[in-house]
């Protein structure tokens, strides 16, 4: 009896002991913050930013310290109740991703990203001016400034070999032609951006999906000022354009491409929708 009371208490010490030693020690002024939703001109439906927890001999976190040990309060000055919604998630590799959805806009956003009732990093980080939120009707008057401010790439190459095909396009020329090839057996938007509104004229009988389609155009002209353009979006699942590069071509965006067709590709409804309705349901 006595040895099995030894044995118990010797594998108690040393399992406590080990608790002990895994003991994350996060070091709250080492740790990072850093992303796209602590920028104001960042107008996304749901804004994001990053922790990364560093320990305290500067060494990055790769497996989760603990769930729940960073917290976010984001809230305006001034405002009794700021409606936003805050998740912090887990990546489980030592950093959390926030992300935050605003129902209204607010001025000088206030994000406090803490650690056992410490700051974290530079918090609390401070949105200077307005931060607009998802349904905001705040276009951005420069289109080339918000697109620097979004930190878009420079170039997409695949819709940049895309448009290639089509160095001069004649609208008038092609509502026509492109209606009379595809309009009667496809699905098919003429759409028309003109004075930062959207306008559409559907072809075929199944244009349900067009919906997805008018959404980010709804949301991109709420951000920003669209210079007017006419274009063809199919709705289809396969893509039109089958002629060849000699022949005439008529373009038109797809959700869908191959190496045999010269459809223009875009992101599909599916990404555009997830991301548009991020924390939305
Ligand atoms: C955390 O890091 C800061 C800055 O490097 C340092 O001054 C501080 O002593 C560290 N705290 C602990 C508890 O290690
Ligand atoms: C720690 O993580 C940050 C964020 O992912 C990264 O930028 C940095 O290079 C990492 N530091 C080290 C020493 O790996």
């Amino acid at each position: 009896m006595p040895e099995k009371w030894l044995l118990c208490t010797f594998l108690l010490i040393a399992i406590t002991k080990c608790a002990v030693e895994s003991t994350p020690t996060v070091n709250q002024t080492r740790s990072l913050v850093w992303g796209p939703g602590l920028d104001a001109n960042i107008v996304l439906p749901a804004r994001y930013f990053y922790i990364q927890a560093v320990a305290g001999d500067n060494v990055n976190f790769t497996s989760s310290p603990g769930e729940n040990l960073f917290t976010v309060n984001i809230y305006s000055p001034g405002e009794q109740f700021t409606r936003i919604w805050v998740q912090v998630l887990d990546r489980k590799d030592g950093s959390f991703l926030v992300r935050y959805r605003m129902y209204s806009s607010y001025r000088g956003l206030t994000i406090e990203v803490k650690f056992q009732d410490e700051h974290v990093a530079q918090s609390p980080y401070v949105l200077k001016g307005y931060v607009y939120h998802e349904t905001c009707d705040c276009p951005h008057e420069d289109g080339t400034m918000w697109y620097k401010d979004m930190q878009c790439p420079p170039s997409f190459p695949q819709i940049q070999q895309d448009l290639a095909h089509f160095p001069f396009v004649d609208p008038d020329r092609i509502s026509i032609e492109i209606a009379k090839r595809f309009g009667q057996r496809q699905s098919l938007c003429h759409y028309t951006i003109k004075d930062n509104k959207v306008y559409v004229k559907t072809f075929g009988e199944h244009v349900g999906f067009r919906i997805f389609m008018d959404s980010i155009l709804l949301s991109l002209t709420r951000k920003v000022k669209i210079q007017d353009i006419e274009f063809f979006v199919n709705l289809g699942d396969w893509p039109l354009e089958k002629r060849k590069t000699t022949e005439k071509l008529h373009p038109i965006f797809s959700w869908c491409g191959s190496d045999n067709t010269k459809d223009i590709v875009m992101p599909t409804y599916d990404i555009t929708d997830s991301v548009l309705e991020t924390m939305g349901r």
